[in-house]
């Protein structure tokens, strides 16, 4: 029994260790090689109810609490690192803003679809020049009667093609900063709004990430979420929780990592015996193990907080960094215990480094969590 977790939510963990033991490995291969998003499997998924795992019942979702949904993240990250992170995006970024800022009408309209895994969410705030600072977001928002028309383009988009609603931030009106940034549910199909460029990247191979484009987009006035001016609340809400999720994805890698530098370690001989005898690799294995532990604890201490409905804004982002500085820290020492072997693709630590990258970086870099969490200490 792990102190962790409550009967429920070791259910939850078995199950989803299971289909990603059965369902998500065997596609992981395919996904490295092809880079294409794995919709059948995400099908599957909703199938099963991962797909609005913290979501209640009346909407279709699984009823459980935000620790499960979590532990869903790290086991199946232990897996594929693309799954957790294309699960984490739509589940508190795509279903979450609707769900907690949403009209009884929007909530009908997409809930129930998005929790089933029929449609896949994405948020779209980032802009070329607008990354860390996204309070500095150009893409514009002008009410013409019962449309507003969008104009502008995002970057580096999780999800994007595959999901149906993307949770799009513009700016509505100029004078008021932050304030003046407005949120609004834009469906794929909308006239004048397109994908663009499809970004190869270092890692998370199958999880797609994209550029899109608004031009002159036509956007129901009832796709806004929330009311004018309520946009970088609501993202800002939203990205604390999915922070947490990042968290875990990263924990899910780690793990990974350190899972497979024991077996090496055990097996691998030099000098007539397994590399593990030697301090030199031991000790790495203490500092991986016990890294992994604190980030381990931070991260459930996070979602646990959440789970309670307490704020955890400061929780979410120390868990992120941590948890993912952990991820990079211990991917790094599994390649150098894998020594040649870690440096090619046929063993599954190179894979692990490369997906373990972007959570430092993506939900906000690990700078940017730094500022979160010390303008948290400054302001108590
Ligand atoms: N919850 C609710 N509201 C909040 C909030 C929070 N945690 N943080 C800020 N706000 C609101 C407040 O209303 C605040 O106004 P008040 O003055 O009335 O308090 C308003 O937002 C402005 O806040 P700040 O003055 O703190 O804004 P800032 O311009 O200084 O920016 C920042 C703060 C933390 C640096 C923010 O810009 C930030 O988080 N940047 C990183 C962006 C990011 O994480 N991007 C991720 C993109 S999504 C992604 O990566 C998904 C993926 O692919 C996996």
């Amino acid at each position: 029994m792990n102190f962790l977790f409550n009967e429920e939510q070791e259910m939850m963990g078995k199950m989803v260790r299971d289909f990603a033991k059965k369902e998500i490995a065997p596609c992981v291969e395919k996904m490295e090689e092809t880079d294409e998003f794995p919709l059948a499997l995400i099908r599957k998924m909703g199938e099963q109810g991962f797909m609005g795992i913290p979501i209640s019942e009346k909407w279709g979702g699984a009823g459980a609490d935000f620790v499960a949904f979590i532990q869903a993240i790290h086991e199946i990250s232990k897996v594929s690192a693309t799954v957790g992170a294309i699960l984490s995006v739509h589940t508190s970024l795509g279903i979450n803003p609707i769900l907690t800022f949403g009209s009884e009408e929007q909530k009908q309209k997409y809930l129930p679809k998005m929790t089933a895994g029929e449609y896949i969410g994405a948020f779209a705030l980032t802009e070329s020049g607008a990354g860390s600072d996204a309070a500095k977001i150009k893409t514009t928002a002008v009410k013409k009667g019962e449309y507003y028309e969008l104009n502008g383009s995002k970057i580096f988009i999780t999800n994007g093609g595959a999901a149906q609603t993307y949770l799009t931030f513009a700016v509505s009106d100029p004078t008021k900063g932050s304030k003046g940034i407005s949120a609004f549910i834009v469906e794929k199909g909308t006239p004048g709004f397109t994908i663009g460029k499809k970004e190869k990247k270092m890692g998370l191979h199958g999880s797609s990430t994209v550029e899109l484009i608004f031009d002159q987009a036509k956007v129901p006035a009832s796709q806004l979420l929330g009311v004018e001016g309520q946009g970088f609340e609501i993202a800002m809400a939203n990205l604390d929780v999915g922070r947490i999720g990042i968290g875990a994805q990263a924990l899910g890698i780690a793990e990974a990592a350190l899972e497979h530098s024991l077996a090496y370690a055990k097996e691998r001989e030099q000098f007539g015996r397994p590399i593990s005898a030697f301090q030199g690799i031991s000790f790495k294995l203490a500092d991986m193990a016990t890294q992994i532990e604190a980030a381990r604890l931070m991260v459930y201490r996070a979602a646990t907080l959440r789970a309670q409905g307490i704020k955890c804004g400061r929780e979410a982002s120390m868990a992120k960094r941590l948890a993912s500085d952990t991820a990079m820290q211990v991917t790094t020492e599994a390649i150098q215990i894998f020594g040649g072997y870690g440096y090619i693709r046929e063993y599954p630590v190179e894979r692990l480094f490369r997906d373990a990258k972007v959570t430092q970086i993506y939900e906000g870099t690990n700078e940017i969590q730094r500022v979160v969490i010390s303008r948290y200490l400054l302001e108590d």
